[in-house]
């Protein structure tokens, strides 16, 4: 069924849904990692405001020692929590994980069957120097956490993530991670287009 479906169609499916997680997505961004925090979406730009400075508070009152020793554990949960979802099929609905076709963070050397096409799965080494891009899925200039979201829908099936969550932004932080030390080059194009 899915096949007889055009192909611009398919990708105006795939664009339309990232879109709506977009939308959805940037009413989460004041989110903070307490629980108790009110939907984003319901608070007043003071409520915001008085957020943030409490957090700064919070983080200011700690001796330098034990500030930076929360900044390195806050930052290595980030990555760990990053490196687990990369290995979770609960992203998706198909059984596939990010590793399955990017082990390690490189690549199967294999390619995705897109309709008619065949897409050349990339090794993630240095992509997210890369960001933000033009995608022709997306029709757009992408961040990367978008792009991890396209795969999420293309390829594993699943919802995309709601952009600015701890899933997406734990998960944008390990593939960053994958980019240290390349110098940026936002816009670079790895495909012929
Ligand atoms: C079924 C195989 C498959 C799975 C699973 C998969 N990807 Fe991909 N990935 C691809 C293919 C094919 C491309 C190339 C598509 C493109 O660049 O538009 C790609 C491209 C990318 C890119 C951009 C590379 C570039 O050079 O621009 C990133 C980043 C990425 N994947 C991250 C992820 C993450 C994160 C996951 C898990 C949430 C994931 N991928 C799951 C096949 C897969």
């Amino acid at each position: 069924m899915i096949n007889s479906i055009p192909k611009y169609r398919k990708v105006m499916l795939v664009a339309t849904l990232v879109a709506t997680g977009v939308v959805l997505a940037s009413c989460e961004n004041m989110q903070s990692k307490s629980s108790a925090a009110p939907a984003a979406g319901k608070m007043s730009i003071q409520a915001m405001t008085e957020m943030a400075m409490g957090n700064m508070k919070k983080i200011m009152m700690l001796s330098s020692q034990d500030r930076q020793a929360y900044v390195m554990k806050t930052q290595q949960d980030s990555m760990k929590h990053g490196e687990s979802l990369f290995a979770s099929a609960s992203l998706g609905s198909n059984g596939f994980t990010c590793s399955t076709c990017h082990p390690g963070g490189k690549t199967t050397g294999g390619k995705v069957p897109m309709g008619k096409m065949e897409m050349a799965i990339p090794s993630l080494v240095g992509v997210a120097a890369t960001f933000p891009k033009f995608k022709p899925g997306n029709d757009a200039v992408i961040t990367l956490a978008e792009m991890n979201n396209n795969c999420v829908v293309m390829f594993m099936k699943g919802q995309p993530i709601p952009l600015g969550s701890s899933n997406a932004r734990d998960l944008a932080f390990f593939i960053t991670n994958l980019s240290k030390n390349v110098p940026l080059t936002p816009g670079k194009q790895s495909m012929e287009m």
